[in-house]
């Protein structure tokens, strides 16, 4: 590959991802929704493999939504299964592979054998380094923010004492760095409450691919485009200075 194009050049610190499209993809297959979330676990290994291959230090999934709750009794309950099952399963290999988990959102509805799951498996690996995987489950941006606004009020924090900083230790993502570059599968254009406060200077890759068929050719891809933008922050280029 020509090195002035080399995607691992400049590899993204934190990669955020809206892994979208399973059910239209077991759709187009003439699947059960299910096997397309069966199909978009078995990619997130491999992402998450190629992830760790090109040095990405921290990787957010949105594994699941507050709103995910109003889909079918059946699919929710499908969704836990394949979690469940996913913990039984993967941490082991994990764990041997530095990946330390974390979690965002709220633990509160969710059922107490996958719960502890979720515990356990944060305080196994909560000395790893090598990749910070954080999991969005049970999760929404909004209820993020107003966690963090809970908390502060909880401190009896003067309001002039309120900054950037202080929002951010008290969201569920402290200690994590904002996400450089976040990914959103299947040709849908939303934020869809992801992140909303940290992704506000963050590259956005958006692809009409189907999470299951995300590959880490496809994640080349998305770096090389990353790799070819310039990111101002709200300041002028530096070639303008
Ligand atoms: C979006 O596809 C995907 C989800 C709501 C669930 C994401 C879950 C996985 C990829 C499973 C792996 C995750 C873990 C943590 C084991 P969709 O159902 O919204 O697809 P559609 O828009 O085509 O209906």
């Amino acid at each position: 590959m020509d090195a002035e194009k080399n995607p691992l050049d400049r590899v993204p610190q934190h990669i955020a991802i809206i892994m979208d499209g399973n059910g239209r993809w077991a759709q187009s297959k003439g699947l059960p929704r299910l096997a397309g979330h069966r199909a978009g676990t078995e990619n997130l290994k491999t992402i998450l493999e190629a992830c760790v291959e090109f040095g990405v230090k921290y990787l957010t999934i949105y594994a699941f939504s507050t709103e995910n709750w109003e889909r079918p009794e059946s699919e929710v309950k499908g969704l836990m299964r394949i979690f469940r099952t996913m913990f039984d399963r993967e941490l082991k290999n994990l764990h041997e592979n530095g990946v330390q988990l974390r979690h965002l959102g709220k633990l509160d509805r969710i059922d107490a054998a996958l719960r502890k799951q979720v515990i356990d498996a944060i305080e196994l690996t909560k000395n790893n380094q090598r990749l910070i995987l954080n999991v969005a489950f049970n999760y929404g941006g909004r209820a993020e923010i107003i966690h963090s606004i809970q908390q502060i009020i909880r401190n009896e924090v003067e309001p002039e004492e309120v900054d950037e900083n202080l929002v951010d230790q008290h969201l569920y993502t402290a200690g994590s760095p904002d996400p450089d570059l976040v990914i959103r599968t299947s040709g849908e254009l939303r934020t869809s409450n992801f992140l909303i406060w940290q992704a506000a200077y963050a590259e956005w890759y958006f692809t009409p691919t189907y999470w299951p068929d995300f590959g880490k050719e496809e994640l080349k891809k998305a770096l090389l485009d990353y790799r070819e933008r310039e990111r101002r922050f709200g300041r002028v280029s530096s070639e303008d200075a």
